[in-house]
């Protein structure tokens, strides 16, 4: 049996929504879930989320149970119109300029501010005094949050898992959610950047990269060094993003890319590749996804990683890329689900 009792259709509470040109009764149907305290699972640019109202703390913590999330790791506030950041944070005149100048050049966009915290109660912000708010650049999400206010949402995975980046992807929570909202597959496949204001410190890479910022802010900006006794982002000392199959990243020629990958097929490995570099290898054993280009590579790491466990690989062979553009959120999610970084000699 193909997919087994996973037959999307049947499931009523997905609904799938034009994104050019979202319904307006589908989207006004799914903000009355958010307002009564459901919760609901959209799309985004970046990544599926699981969004209960930023108000609702019963709903907030439902939605944490559901996803396995441990109740000190906060959630991104997603609002509809830029303006809305000051009314959800408290945010200093200095602090002003500088998200003016963010704001204006990436919302609606793939990146998060961490701002002072005005309003959102601390199920959402895990009682820190600090806000992570975003506003998405997806239609469904927009006219989503327009109708039923701010949402709270991590994204839509089982907490450690690999984000969900299109509804095939969100077994797990069909049935403990309100409703799905299917808007086809994810445009950049990874997670937001989340930029902390007061530091000016990437706490997460993402699509928008430090070079991007840095130019806008006209300093440099950098990645916040890795993990720490006391987290500034509390995500990060959990393990993230991270298939069943372990993951094993490599640096090298093509010529030795493929020499390791035979020597793994000789231990009787079951292997899933993710390649840029067209190497020619056929054997059963092996299965290879190449990819085009960095923005090709974040678009379908999820997707494949989430394959490669259906197909009960044992290990993932990734390539590894140049820590630039979206480049430093590649090498982010393979250091938190990896257990080897390997560079071929
Ligand atoms: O693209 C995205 O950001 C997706 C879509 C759905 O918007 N959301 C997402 O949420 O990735 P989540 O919860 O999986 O990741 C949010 C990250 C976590 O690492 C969390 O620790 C961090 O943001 N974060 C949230 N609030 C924070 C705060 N006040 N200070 C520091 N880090 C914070
Ligand atoms: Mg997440």
């Amino acid at each position: 049996m193909k997919n087994s009792c996973w037959t999307m259709e049947k499931i009523e509470k997905i609904i799938k929504i034009n994104r050019r040109k979202p319904e307006k009764e589908k989207i006004e149907a799914a903000a009355q879930i958010i307002k009564k305290g459901g919760i609901v699972v959209f799309p985004t640019e970046t990544v599926y989320g699981i969004g209960a109202s930023a108000f609702n703390e019963r709903a907030i913590k439902r939605l944490y149970k559901i996803k396995g999330r441990p109740l000190d790791n906060p959630s991104i506030i997603h609002i509809a119109r830029k303006k809305d950041i000051y009314d959800i944070a408290d945010i200093s005149k200095k602090d002003k300029e500088i998200i003016e100048k963010l704001v204006k050049k990436f919302w609606p966009g793939p990146l998060t501010l961490v701002v002072k915290n005005k309003k959102i109660p601390a199920a959402a912000t895990a009682g820190l005094d600090t806000v992570a708010v975003r506003m998405p650049a997806n239609k469904i999400a927009l006219e989503l949050i327009k109708r039923s206010g701010p949402i709270a949402a991590p994204s839509a995975n089982i907490s450690g898992k690999p984000s969900g980046t299109s509804i095939e992807m969100l077994k797990e929570l069909a049935e403990k959610v309100d409703l799905i909202i299917n808007g086809g597959e994810s445009k950049i496949g990874l997670e937001s950047t989340v930029f902390d204001i007061r530091t000016k410190k990437i706490l997460r890479p993402g699509k928008i990269s430090p070079e991007q910022l840095s130019k806008i802010l006209k300093e440099k900006v950098t990645k916040i060094k890795k993990i720490l006794k006391k987290p500034r982002s509390p995500g990060m000392k959990y393990k993230h993003y991270s298939p069943d199959a372990k993951v094993i990243v490599l640096f090298g020629s093509k010529n030795k890319i493929e020499k390791f990958i035979e020597k793994m097929i000789n231990k009787k490995f079951r292997i899933g590749a993710i390649l840029l570099k067209k190497i020619k290898i056929k054997d059963e054993k092996v299965n290879i996804k190449f990819v085009k280009n960095l923005d090709d590579y974040a678009k379908n790491l999820f997707k494949f990683f989430r394959k490669f466990d259906e197909m009960k690989c044992d290990v993932i062979i990734c390539e590894g890329v140049k820590e630039k553009g979206i480049g430093h959120a590649i090498m982010d999610r393979f250091k938190k689900a990896s257990e080897k970084l390997i560079k071929l000699k």
